[in-house]
């Protein structure tokens, strides 16, 4: 949700000792953290680690759905028989599947290395401007920014008054988070320029402190 990235390789020594199954969800680190863009894990080199690992193409493979990669293929038919969103939901249509294909291609060639230091860079930009402006950040730096706003009709109401003025991200409450710890979740790209992340800095700062959380 915000981004956090435990200490793996301590993480799966628990796995280990305790005969459990580690599952780590990629959805905001694959294509953007990690040498050559395989995530957190491709830097601790534990990229064959995980049990189970799940990932979703809304992030940074601009399209929608996800994957789940396994060891064990007894896992694997586990889930398939038994998650009720594989057996109640349509599989993802050819332009979907074309997109997240194409952008796979595109995260993981030299055009890719490159975007990726521009999103890290946009997004550290990001959190330092908030920061500047008296609003929380939490999580590491991903392809998102995440800021903290407390209150969940506060956060709705800066939510509205945002919209209104062209910025738009999503507003996280409970259940997705704890009571009163509503987020503002913004989506970067490498393309968004730094006018562009100082006039969202400046949007969110004002909707956020327009009273106190
Ligand atoms: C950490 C994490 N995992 C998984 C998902 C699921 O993403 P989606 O349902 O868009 O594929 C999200 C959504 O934002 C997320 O933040």
């Amino acid at each position: 949700m915000d981004s956090d990235q435990p200490d793996l390789a301590r993480v799966a020594e628990l796995r280990d000792r305790y005969d459990a199954h580690l599952l780590v969800d990629v959805a905001h680190d694959l294509g953007v953290l990690g040498k050559t863009g395989r995530g957190a894990l491709e830097d601790g080199d534990l990229l064959s680690t995980p049990d189970l690992i799940v990932g979703s193409f809304s992030k940074v493979f601009a399209s929608i759905g996800g994957f789940v990669a396994v060891r064990d293929v007894s896992l694997l038919r586990a889930i398939q028989g038994f998650s009720g969103s594989y057996t109640f939901s349509n599989y993802l249509i050819p332009p979907q599947i074309g997109a997240v294909s194409a952008a796979f291609d595109i995260a993981f060639s030299s055009e890719g290395q490159d975007r990726r230091r521009r999103v890290l860079s946009n997004v550290e930009m990001l959190r330092r401007l908030l920061a500047e402006r008296g609003v929380a950040t939490v999580g590491q730096p991903s392809a998102m920014a995440i800021a903290l706003v407390g209150d969940e009709a506060h956060a709705r109401e800066a939510y509205r008054t945002l919209l209104s003025s062209g910025v738009i991200l999503n507003c996280i409450e409970f259940p997705a988070v704890r009571r009163g710890e509503a987020r503002f979740r913004m989506q970067l790209t490498p393309n968004h320029e730094p006018e562009s992340l100082t006039t969202v800095a400046d949007a969110v700062a004002s909707a956020v402190n327009l009273r106190p959380r």
